[in-house]
């Protein structure tokens, strides 16, 4: 507490605040973070928005003397070919997020777990480009999220889900706390007998959870937001209170209100002012925040109206 009786944050400390808010190209964010700082990492990429996005291309070849290190400690030297845009195009997609979960390796802990949340038309691909870079022998799951909303198609089987691929840096030591995990109900409970009906079951790699609801208090307006109770469970399973959680597509910020429910530090990162003004309604009134490229106090002022989170 400050002498006047206000909370005094971390970064007002000189700590580190509990979430620290960029907004900025994740590459460059990623570059800047330490190796194996990260416990957790969720991250949920665009695909076929329509968008026109541009990035930087860059060449990465192995060298001994080479400015960065990769899967297992290897060096790569890495050259910038250029600037481009593109409008989710398959094959720039693949070369957009290949720099990024090179990256994502490398900031995890060595008890670290990636969730990468895809669509089932890529999911394939990505879990090439991720078997590359994590090694086939660290992925762990594929966690298929059933929703049931909308129409049915008559011409095929209505899609009605999407893909999360898990990866743990090390297959001998990643965090998994079985018990921290929200229970189901059995589907037959008078089978089981009444105590353990009363306590449900574990979730499988199949998890059943309905879309954000479009008139519920969860929901931000921000298009592709995924709900809490996915990032609930991802955050409770594969990490511990006070670990530091990262999501560099953040979009609305599920994951960070995830983490301020469950009392984790985390770091969000998002290239679109849109998804920060959410976020910064979504988080006001959190104690412990820092922002970086954006001023929320500034995006209040200036006329959402709502309150803007701010640096609190
Ligand atoms: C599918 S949305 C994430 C939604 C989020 N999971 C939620 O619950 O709201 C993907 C986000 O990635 C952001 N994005 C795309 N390219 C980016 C980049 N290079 N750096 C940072 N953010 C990026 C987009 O602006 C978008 O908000």
């Amino acid at each position: 507490m400050s002498q006047s009786g206000e909370p005094v944050s971390g970064a007002q400390r000189g700590l580190e605040p509990q979430g620290l808010i960029h907004l900025a190209d994740n590459l460059d964010v990623l570059r800047a973070l330490s190796d194996a700082s990260i416990d957790l990492i969720y991250v949920d990429p665009p695909f076929n928005t329509g968008r026109e996005r541009r990035y930087t291309r860059l060449r990465t070849r192995r060298e001994p003397g080479g400015d960065r290190r990769g899967f297992q400690g290897r060096r790569y030297r890495t050259t910038r070919l250029g600037t481009l845009s593109f409008d989710d195009v398959f094959d720039d997609y693949l070369a957009f997020l290949e720099p990024r979960l090179i990256e994502a390796e490398r900031v995890l802990a060595r008890h670290g777990t990636l969730y990468f949340h895809i669509d089932y038309r890529e999911v394939h691909y990505c879990k090439v480009l991720l078997d590359r870079i994590f090694g086939r022998d660290r992925f762990l799951n594929e966690v298929i999220w059933s929703y049931d909303f909308g129409g049915r198609s008559r011409r095929r089987w209505a899609p009605k889900h999407d893909n999360i691929l898990v990866y743990v840096k090390d297959p001998t030591q990643y965090v998994f706390n079985a018990d921290d995990v929200d229970r189901i109900p059995y589907l037959a409970p008078g089978l089981v007998g009444r105590e353990k009906a009363a306590r449900g079951k574990l979730p499988t790699d199949s998890w059943w959870a309905t879309i954000v609801p479009t008139n519920g208090r969860e929901r931000t307006g921000y298009p592709t937001q995924k709900p809490l109770q996915i990032l609930r469970r991802i955050v409770r399973a594969s990490s511990n209170p006070g670990d530091r959680v990262l999501d560099f597509f953040a979009g609305s910020g599920t994951t960070g209100a995830a983490c301020l429910e469950l009392d984790r530090r985390f770091v969000l990162v998002d290239d679109s002012p849109e998804a920060l003004r959410v976020m910064a309604r979504r988080f006001a009134g959190a104690p412990d925040l820092a922002w970086k490229g954006f001023d929320p106090d500034a995006e209040g002022r200036a006329g959402t109206g709502r309150g803007a989170g701010g640096r609190r």
